[in-house]
């Protein structure tokens, strides 16, 4: 099929819809009867009060960034009883909640309640996998199922609103905030943002294990220059477009209750002062009525960027650009009402401002019963119980990707006589409870020698040595690690001695639970310090040697994949995390995680990512293979270490049979693709389906392949099962640099396969009518 010509493709981008019309508009959110209680409420309201709502004070717990001066905590209860305080952050507990929402309802003039915000990121008190590790679960339903624990307890502990998901995509594993994240891809990216939108929210933001949730951060944070924490960006409207904003638009079309800008710029602008991302993209297009918080002093901050002369103009900024909510800038509280006063803001925003937080202070029932939320026994009765633990082993198994297993090192049998269990990491029962891990208990997961020693009978002996030392320290969370401390071997005779005189070896490498998350930018991601240095040792003397990689950003160690039979990526996996890992270990459970991003070979590959862009020159010349004029780098492989997709089983699964229900289509038609997988070897297993499609040409380069659907199914050995996926126009669907959706005719490469590299494929042509 040939293509149209550029000015009647420009013709048809027309047919097609900005995001703006693309835009279900009937909101979740608002609620008639809501509204008319907050057209009263506003009416009674002076503008101090109106900004009071607009003002969210930190509390006495986590602390994210730096604190204003002057009698913090007693100031900060004060300002609550005069009304000048909308929310709190950082209020642990439901007791300390009780206490300030009692101040809030009974000693401010309205009474209007608080509303407790708090970073629940992959859990509350019971920890779940990292989000990049769950991520590697593909299993919707179990991520869904997993935040919905952590917004339970939550929720019982006072909090109504979680400062997450975490949607930024991110091509950077030398930014620390990698590990919060769904990974490369915003497809996947979008369907585990709603999934955990999903499992905050439920079916009711008034029940009361719900809280609502934050698709964060609004947008480009994940862009960031360098990797470098909380630097500027650098992003084409294309990328914007098609790559970041995705998660966020899903995510407002599931009805997330509010969104979180970012430190970053784009374009030069702030974010948070950025009228066309909130206003008229996210507000406006998008049709999202909940409301906007900053991110920790990112107003005034724009005073450092060199944005605003002063915080005056950084206020002014910010309200003007949709920022309703002021996390702790004290610039609203300071400035907004001088500035409405003189006439340079006009009241009707601070009232859209605050019309938006009450709406969701009305929805979560606040208004109702203020004090529902904060009662100790049902903290007590519904955190880090037993089921929530084993629903955290449940979805720990299924993050585990196993990267490699040749000679079959893996699964280990139970019945073996020895076991060395090697390296800190492997005795650490705090790392796998990660970075940003709210009121988890210190050193509370069970460790990877627990769950190995948990797994086993008694004929197995299951030995520990340390090998190389951590670098963590006791205020780790906040401050930075020492990683000379890293490079002590005093531990390796004992280890190697211990490897030598065992019949498997499990060494556990990677890092430490903070050294990723905020603040956490690092120039190189491979291993620190003695690791790499001992298993090159241990490999040396023992062939059953399995790796346990602990980690929050992907890892580049080319000798280590090289070389370690058996390699197993557990990311920082929560609570279970020892539990959840031997069940992969001995095989009681199969794994079936798949990459969520690249693992680059080594640092300077970065960015690299799946779904880049199509270049003119992109093999070399089959003529004279050693001329240097193509894409490519002269001292490394140009492609990854694995690629994002990529995770093995202990059963092989062969694809066979795609079809397509035609080969051409129209606008109007939905196409069914359809192939059938068998499981080809001799255990049960799950598999990821994955459906990735490549526009051939298009009027801007596209990627060489994009991620457009994928099922996680189950398959007994030796069954076969055929799945179907649909293709409609939207899935062909791209935007351009105008933020304009366009849907061009020609030739499309659909793609199925169990990664995003070894795939069949069939030709499907889009046809103009
Ligand atoms: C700063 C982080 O960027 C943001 O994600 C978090 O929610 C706030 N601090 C509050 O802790």
């Amino acid at each position: 099929m040939k293509r149209l010509t550029a000015i009647l493709l420009a013709t048809l981008t027309l047919t097609s819809c900005t995001m703006q019309n693309n835009v279900d508009t009937s909101s979740t959110l608002i609620k008639p009867e809501i509204e008319k209680k907050i057209d009263s409420l506003l009416s009674k309201m002076t503008l101090d009060e109106k900004v009071g709502q607009m003002t969210q004070y930190n509390g006495n717990w986590d602390v994210t960034g730096p604190l204003p001066e002057g009698d913090y905590f007693e100031e900060r209860y004060e300002a609550i009883a005069s009304g000048k305080v909308g929310s709190m952050l950082n209020i642990i507990g439901a007791e300390a909640t009780l206490e300030a929402q009692k101040i809030a309802v009974e000693k401010s003039r309205l009474g209007i309640p608080l509303i407790f915000g708090y970073d629940v990121i992959h859990g509350y008190k019971t920890m779940f996998p990292i989000p990049l590790g769950d991520a590697a679960s593909w299993d919707l339903e179990a991520i869904e199922k997993a935040t919905r624990v952590a917004a339970m307890e939550a929720s019982s502990a006072g909090i109504h609103w979680a400062f997450a998901p975490m949607m930024d995509v991110t091509r950077d594993p030398r930014w620390g905030r990698i590990m919060e994240g769904a990974g490369e891809d915003p497809f996947l990216a979008s369907k585990i943002s709603v999934a955990r939108v999903k499992g905050f929210q439920g079916d009711n933001l008034s029940d009361l294990t719900t809280v609502a949730a934050t698709a964060k951060h609004f947008a480009g944070y994940g862009f960031i220059r360098g990797g470098l924490d909380y630097n500027t960006t650098e992003l084409s409207n294309t990328t914007l477009y098609n790559m970041v904003l995705p998660p966020f638009k899903a995510s407002v079309d599931a009805g997330v209750a509010s969104v979180m800008n970012s430190f970053n710029d784009i374009n030069g602008i702030p974010a948070t002062a950025h009228t066309q991302l909130q206003r008229d993209i996210l507000k406006e297009e998008w049709g999202f009525d909940g409301l906007i918080i900053s991110d920790w002093a990112n107003i005034s901050e724009m005073v450092t960027h060199g944005f605003a002369k002063d915080l005056v103009e950084a206020t002014k900024k910010a309200i003007l650009a949709g920022t309703d909510m002021d996390m702790e800038s004290n610039a609203y509280e300071q400035h907004l009402v001088t500035l409405v006063n003189s006439g340079e803001v006009e009241e009707k925003y601070i009232d859209e401002a605050v019309r938006r937080i009450l709406r969701i202070k009305f929805l979560l029932g606040l208004f109702d019963d203020p004090y529902r939320y904060s009662n100790a026994l049902r903290e007590k009765k519904n955190t880090y119980t037993e089921s929530n633990r084993q629903i955290a082993r449940d979805i720990a198994k299924k993050s585990i990707v196993l990267l490699k297993n040749d000679g079959k090192v893996l699964p280990i049998s139970k019945s073996v006589k020895s076991i060395a269990v090697i390296g800190a990491l492997a005795n650490d029962k705090d790392t796998p409870l990660g970075s940003w891990r709210a009121q988890a208990q210190a050193n509370s997961a069970v460790s990877l020698l627990e769950g190995i020693k948990n797994a086993v009978g008694n004929n197995t002996t299951v030995k520990f040595a340390q090998g190389y030392t951590l670098a963590t320290n006791e205020r780790a969370f906040i401050n930075e690690l020492d990683f000379s401390k890293m490079d002590n071997t005093d531990g390796f005779d004992v280890a190697l001695k211990l490897a030598r005189t065992s019949d498997v070896v499990v060494v556990a490498v990677g890092e430490e639970a903070f050294q990723s998350g905020e603040g956490r930018s690092q120039t190189s991601i491979s291993l620190k310090g003695a690791q790499l240095q001992l298993l090159k040792k241990i490999t040396a003397i023992n062939d059953n040697v399995v790796v346990v990689l602990m980690n929050g950003r992907p890892i580049a160690e080319p000798w280590l994949y090289e070389n370690s039979p058996a390699i197993l990526e557990t990311w920082h996996l929560g609570s279970e995390a020892g539990n959840a890992i031997a069940d992969v270990i001995f095989g009681d459970n199969n794994p079936s995680g798949k990459l969520p991003i690249s693992i680059p070979r080594n640092v300077g590959q970065i960015p690299i990512f799946y779904n880049h862009d199509r270049t003119g020159r992109p093999d070399a010349y089959a003529d004279n293979p050693n001329m240097v004029f193509w894409s490519h780098y002269t001292d490394s492989e140009k492609t990854p270490q694995f690629y994002f997709g990529h995770g093995l089983s202990y059963t092989t699964f062969e694809y066979s049979k795609l079809n397509l229900s035609s080969s051409t289509m129209t606008q109007n038609d939905t196409i069914l693709v359809s192939v059938d997988i068998t499981n080809t070897g001799a255990v049960e297993g799950e598999e990821v389906v994955q459906l990735y499609l490549h526009d051939k040409f298009a009027s801007i380069i596209r990627p060489v392949k994009e991620l457009k659907g994928f099922k996680k199914i189950n398959l007994i050995a030796g069954e076969s099962k055929t799945i179907q996926f649909e293709i409609t126009k939207e899935l062909l669907s791209f935007y351009g640099p105008d933020g304009v959706l366009r849907i061009e005719p020609g030739e499309f490469e659909i793609m199925v396969g169990g990664n995003s590299q070894n795939n069949l494929s069939k030709v499907l042509t889009l046809e103009y009518f």
